[in-house]
């Protein structure tokens, strides 16, 4: 396939190759799949990061699953960090109660966003609430989140790709990175 060098040209480094995410999906999808055996499943996935990751995941489980999308933006905060404070722009479109639902996260990084969803889909009565994120970035937590199946374990950096933006670009990158020093700071400072 051909690459436009510039979708590409402000990547520093790769964090995680196309094949190792792809890996990585399949394994969990297996390990759902086999957890969730004779259970129907509902898939609650958070736009827009996590659009990739829900996409490739429900189709690694191979189970009956129903799938369900919200958005959430947070109040405040700047490109690279998070506020705590969560607005819902766009609620589930049919009820979880009694439902076995799994939260599909692309990444928690404070857990904040994460908490306070996890308060408000517990409010909705399911039968069991678990998560599932692809990336985990432990150093940064400052609410203790108990996340039941992680894809990689990353270090403290600003990471893009896979669903991951930074200023709603890159999304689009099969595989996860790192923007050049450059790139974070034109967009801070613009
Ligand atoms: P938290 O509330 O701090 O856990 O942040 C959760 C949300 O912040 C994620 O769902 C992402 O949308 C965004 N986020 C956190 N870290 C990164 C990152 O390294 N790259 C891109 N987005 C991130």
């Amino acid at each position: 396939m051909s690459e436009d060098a510039s979708l590409h040209a402000d990547v520093a480094e790769i964090l995680l190759t196309e094949d190792e995410i792809q890996a990585k999906v399949r394994a969990l999808g297996a390990q759902i799949g086999a957890d969730y055996a004779g259970r129907p499943l509902t898939l609650v996935s958070v736009l827009k990061g996590s659009l990739p990751f829900m996409a490739d995941l429900m189709r690694a489980i191979e189970l009956p699953v129903r799938i369900d999308l919200m958005e959430v933006s947070s109040y405040g905060g700047s490109a690279t960090e998070s506020s705590g404070l969560v607005r819902i722009l766009k609620d589930l479109s049919a009820s979880i109660a009694d439902e076995d639902v799994l939260i599909v996260e692309d990444i928690i990084d404070t857990g904040l966003t994460l908490n306070y969803l996890v308060r408000y889909l517990r409010g909705k009565a399911p039968a069991s609430l678990r998560i599932c994120t692809l990336l985990d970035k432990p150093a940064r937590r400052l609410v203790e989140i108990p996340v039941d199946y992680t894809g990689f374990t990353i270090p403290d950096q600003f990471v893009v790709g896979y669903g991951l933006d930074y200023g709603e670009l890159y999304r689009n990158l099969r595989y996860v990175g790192v923007l050049k020093p450059e790139v974070y700071s034109e967009v801070a400072g613009g």
